[in-house]
């Protein structure tokens, strides 16, 4: 720091004095220049009026006349006298003083006589400085030619550009004084005390001594633009400690939970100089248009929610559809992207479809037919060749693009998500036989008749046998697989260890319950204090008054429950009046696949059917369903979790249902009560939710008042256990399962297809 002020203080230092001698230098310059000039104007102005009385006595050759009017003109202000001297240089009058000064004739007297000119300079005659301004007279009979001499004592010039420098020399000297003292406050103030403040808040953090609370860096001045960085590698040094002692304490205490950080270091050690790849449908983050700028958007996919932390805390790359009308404008030369926005921590790869590849793979195969076809709720499947065609094609467009990823990495290992991708396995397995390949199917499997029905049963199945591992959410699920296959294809199935053998592979099938985040503390700082606060404000917004709220968030699908889940409260309300006036339900409605007929039907059913009973129940200020038909970001949908009594999980089928998760992960206060059908596979697991059969509408009402009117003791306790339950199966350990299982896997890599590996020959593909 002192060498910092030194060098500061010398560059200023320099700096100020050249910029002040060079204008001290010009000013002195100028000031002489105007001296100088000055004077020579006034001793021509005198000579000439001089010259007008000299000349007639010159003329006349009455020299004593000369000699008075040449004494009366000498003592005027800095004149040293006057002299007339004739052309042999000799005086003819001559002012008293100037005898003495002028000893010697000077060169420009002689110049004016020779050249018939007026001369003038400024000459030194001993210690004097003098300017002599000599005048050529009219040539007289007499004295033949004469000059008159005007001679000036010059040496005030000379003291006033000495004056000059004096003060130049003072002023340098002052502002060098001051600059050293303003450098010295300001390097004390701005530029040493930040830093000296920083490294001491540091040193606090690289001790420990700084709490989570105070994290973010106070203000530091011109600092400034380094705290938001030092801050960000604050939190994740703290996160990482906290992360660390945590570790060390469920060590201590035996118990082995999975962290964000677990995962992270888990799968490096799994992984080794391999990558992580995910692909999926859906994407985790969309750019859409909004007016003139575009918006980033978490769409409502309970996938993404599953899926995005494990990307954050592995890194990988996730590929999906990029479905957002301003995706392309996002991407770069590779159609990837850093994400999240905010703080990049994983690259997403996007793949781009027609509008007739999505109608007929997404819409059409995918939702019109595996949807349907995989879940019960009473939708018959429809089955297009056409679409089939369009899913055989997108999933080789996907698989190029993995291939793409992969390209240059050793035994990639790729987590193929959901029924979108049925033939993707095999496609990959066929070009990378060192890849390990997972498929995980996030919707239910159904038993062997009704996957019977579909007319390409065999061809995915062999797609999806060219994984090395297949998850499900339950064992169920698994079983109606093992099922299917051994009445489709010609294989042999290892029942003891859920496998199945075919064509030299070996495919294990296993299953692994999906989950949520579980973060310690809340994600999102509530903005009231208190829950009854936090209900109260929510109350406010939709416009009803009310002493209790129940939640339900859901896309508006026909297999959520929703019209099931609405004609229960009408029920409770019926069978316990007493709750009219005083429950209401907010039910938010991301709209899906509405471009789908039946989508588009529902959505118009729901809200009808919201009014309806609305409209028998009403009364001011209060109505028992709140239908919020939009998306709604995750921080939302966590202030309806924390102000609801009860949260409905009404699915007719699901495969796991991670909204029963999330309301549990979000209730803190240990509060409010799931209801969740026994239908989902999350039933399986929240024992200590209150479970409905959505089909039966006076079980699921009297459920709502149970829920309702539960002690809060035992309200506390159910959520306590839900909550260990969450809590252990959060969703890094499913992460860690299936990568470990992955991991075991043994690959079959025949020798002569090492060296082809690394080529691929996507085009070769379909
Ligand atoms: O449950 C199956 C699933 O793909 C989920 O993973 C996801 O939450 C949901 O469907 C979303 O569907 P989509 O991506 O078609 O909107």
């Amino acid at each position: 720091m002192r060498l910092l002020s030194v060098r500061l203080i010398l560059s200023l230092i320099f700096a100020v004095t050249l910029v002040s001698l060079f204008s001290a230098y010009n000013q002195v310059r100028g000031e002489r220049r105007s001296l100088r000039n000055d004077l020579e104007r006034r001793a021509a102005v005198l000579a000439d009026s001089l010259a007008g009385n000299v000349e007639p006595y010159l003329e006349s050759g009455s020299l004593k006349k000369l000699q008075v009017i040449v004494d009366r003109f000498s003592n005027r202000e800095r004149l040293a006298g006057v002299a007339i001297f004739n052309e042999k240089l000799e005086p003819i009058a001559q002012s008293s003083g100037l005898t003495q000064l002028m000893q010697a004739r000077p060169g420009v007297i002689a110049q004016a006589i020779a050249s018939n000119q007026t001369q003038s300079a400024f000459v030194r005659e001993g210690k004097a400085a003098l300017h002599i301004y000599a005048l050529p007279l009219t040539e007289t009979t007499h004295q033949g030619r004469a000059v008159l001499a005007i001679v000036h004592e010059a040496s005030y010039i000379q003291a006033q550009t000495a004056r000059l420098w004096r003060e130049t020399f003072l002023r340098v000297l002052v502002q060098v004084l001051l600059i050293v003292l303003i450098t010295v406050l300001i390097v004390r103030w701005s530029i040493a005390g930040p830093i000296a403040r920083a490294s001491q808040w540091l040193r606090a953090l690289r001790a420990g001594k700084v709490g989570s609370a105070s994290i973010t860096m106070p203000d530091f001045d011109l600092l400034r633009p380094l705290a938001r960085e030092m801050t960000s590698i604050a939190e994740s040094l703290t996160a990482a400690r906290s992360a660390a002692e945590k570790e060390a304490q469920l060590r201590q205490a035996g118990e082995s939970s999975w962290t964000s950080d677990r995962l992270a270091v888990h799968v490096r050690s799994k992984l080794g100089n391999s990558r992580l790849l995910i692909v999926s449908n859906r994407e985790p983050y969309s750019h859409v248009r909004s007016g003139k700028s575009i918006e980033c958007v978490v769409p409502a996919s309970g996938l993404v929610t599953a899926l995005e932390p494990v990307l954050r805390a592995c890194d990988g790359t996730w590929i999906a559809h990029g479905s957002g009308d301003a995706d392309r404008d996002t991407v770069d030369s590779h159609d990837r992207l850093p994400v999240p926005p905010e703080e990049p921590k994983y690259t997403l790869r996007r793949v781009w479809l027609t509008k007739e590849e999505e109608e007929g793979y997404y819409y059409g195969f995918a939702n019109e037919g595996l949807w349907p076809l995989c879940h019960i709720a009473h939708t018959r499947p429809i089955f297009r060749a056409a679409d089939w065609q369009h899913y055989r094609e997108a999933n080789i467009k996907f698989a190029r693009a993995v291939l793409e990823e992969m390209h240059g990495t050793e035994e990639p290992m790729l987590l193929v998500q959901d029924y979108h991708f049925a033939l993707l396995p095999r496609l990959i397995k066929r070009k990378r036989p060192d890849a390990r390949v997972a498929i995980f199917w996030h919707i239910p499997w159904p038993n062997s008749e009704s996957f019977g029905i579909c007319p390409w049963q065999r061809e995915l199945l062999d797609g999806l046998l060219g994984a090395d591992v297949i998850g499900f959410h339950i064992q169920s699920h698994c079983t109606n697989f093992l099922q299917t296959v051994d009445r489709t294809l010609e294989c042999r199935i290892d029942w003891e260890h859920f496998a199945i053998n075919r064509e030299g592979h070996r495919t294990i099938v296993k299953p692994f319950p999906i989950s949520v985040d579980f973060p310690e503390t809340p994600e999102v700082k509530p903005e009231q204090d208190s829950a009854y606060l936090e209900r109260a404000a929510l109350l406010r917004e939709l416009g009803v008054d009310a002493l209790f709220v129940g939640v339900g968030v859901d896309r508006v699908d026909y297999t959520k429950g929703i019209l099931e889940r609405f004609l229960a409260i009408e029920r409770m309300l019926e069978k316990h009046p007493g709750y009219q006036g005083k429950f209401v339900f907010a039910q938010i409605g991301a709209p899906s696949r509405t471009h789908i007929k039946r989508y588009h039907d529902l959505l118009a059913d729901v809200e009808a059917e919201a009014e309806r009973i609305n409209w028998r129940f009403q009364s001011s200020g209060w109505k028992p369903i709140v239908f919020l038909k939009r998306h709604f970001s995750h921080r939302e949908i966590l202030r309806y979790y924390r102000a609801a009594d009860l949260c409905m999980v009404t699915a007719l089928h699901d495969g796991m249902n991670l909204v029963a998760k999330e309301f549990i992960a979000a209730r803190h206060d240990e509060q409010g009560v799931l209801i969740l059908s026994r239908f989902t596979g999350a039933a399986r697991e929240l024992l200590d939710s209150v479970l409905v059969n959505p089909y039966d509408i006076e079980s699921t009402a009297d459920a709502i008042c149970h829920a309702l009117e539960m002690s809060p003791e035992e309200r506390a306790a159910r959520m306590r256990r839900l909550r260990k339950a969450v809590k252990e199966q959060n969703i890094y350990r499913w992460a860690g399962n299936l990568v470990a299982e992955l991991c075991e896997v043994r690959l079959e890599l025949p020798e002569e297809s090492k060296p082809k590996i690394q080529v691929h020959a996507a085009a070769q593909l379909d």
